[in-house]
């Protein structure tokens, strides 16, 4: 399925839904970076304290000479403390990065080995599951898989268990696996983090619309599209929706539709889970994984947790 395909299935349906993986385009990568920059998003400044303060506690429990891959690295900013670490205790690393931005992924690679002349980035720009299945081996005698700032909470439980899972296969029992989540709190701390007052998260989420114009020759006024966040406490998920303030008709031209909105629709385009120990006990087992490190910030807002693949 490509763009296209998946605006037609999720437009034509009864209840409307875009996938938020095609919020991440070059424009929309670019006002993400925006969002971790947010008072309101505390969970970018609250993983970054936490990967400050342990990262070197990290390194140590997966052991090293150690290999990084990071799933949805963005431009790599608290990665940067890992490999710090790393160059703390060896004189190379590799790094592979996995994103599908590949704006996001040149522009980082270029910083890093700006930065650090030692580092070996090999960049797979590639969706999650194709590019976990180009991962190649290195010689490294231990990898640490990352994949922070509560990315795991966009993926639909299933999902999250089948990627945790496609991720162990390419692992060797005692490798590790850094997962960063979002921990559940108050609904009012978690809707501002979604709806900022600066109105940035509104933007990277009408871009979604935007970028059916760009691509798809869509005919979308983003102005009658409201951004929505509420935090749903029975289902542990913050919800993401754009609605449309008016009953109207919007024509997708290379995609031959037209979608038909009645005042108040709304389009579902991302979901956020929240975690606890539990659950994300429960995740990493059924993956095959064991957890053996939990870190988190002074505030107790968010949590990395190391996970160790099993035999
Ligand atoms: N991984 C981010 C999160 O769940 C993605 C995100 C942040 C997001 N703000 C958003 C997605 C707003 C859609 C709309 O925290």
């Amino acid at each position: 399925m490509d763009f296209a395909d998946d605006v037609r299935s999720g437009l034509s349906a009864p209840q409307k839904r875009l996938l938020p993986k095609y919020l991440y385009d070059d424009l929309g990568s670019a006002l993400f970076d925006a969002i971790t920059a947010l008072p309101e998003y505390y969970l970018t400044n609250a993983e970054a304290e936490i990967l400050r303060d342990h990262a070197g506690e990290i390194i140590d429990a997966v052991g090293y000479p150690v290999e990084l891959i990071e799933l949805g690295s963005g431009s790599a900013v608290k990665t940067r403390h890992l490999i710090d670490a790393a160059f703390v205790r060896q004189q190379t690393l590799r790094f592979c990065p996995i994103d599908i931005s590949s704006a996001a992924l040149d522009a980082s690679a270029k910083a890093l080995r700006r930065e650090y002349p030692r580092i070996v980035v090999d960049g797979i720009n590639a969706e999650y599951l194709s590019g976990i299945a180009r991962l190649s081996r290195n010689g490294a005698r231990c990898r640490l898989a990352l994949f922070l700032g509560s990315n795991i909470g966009n993926f639909e439980p299933d999902e999250a268990r089948s990627t945790l899972s496609a991720l162990r296969s390419v692992l060797d029992p005692g490798d590790g696996f850094l997962l960063g989540a979002d921990l559940k709190k108050d609904a009012r701390t978690l809707e501002a983090a979604y709806d900022d007052p600066t109105g940035v998260t509104a933007a990277f989420s009408r871009n979604l619309l935007g970028r059916i114009n760009r691509e798809l020759g869509g005919r979308f006024d983003l102005s009658t599209f409201q951004h929505t966040a509420r935090y749903n406490a029975a289902a542990s998920r913050i919800e993401i929706r754009l609605v449309s303030t008016i009953e109207q008709d919007v024509a997708i031209d290379h995609v031959g539709i037209v979608a038909h909105f009645d005042a108040g629709e709304p389009i579902y385009t991302e979901s956020s889970y929240k975690f606890d120990d539990a659950s994300i006990s429960s995740l990493a087992v059924a993956a095959g994984f064991a957890v053996t490190g939990r870190w988190t910030d002074a505030s107790e807002r968010f949590a990395d947790y190391l996970l160790t693949a099993q035999s």
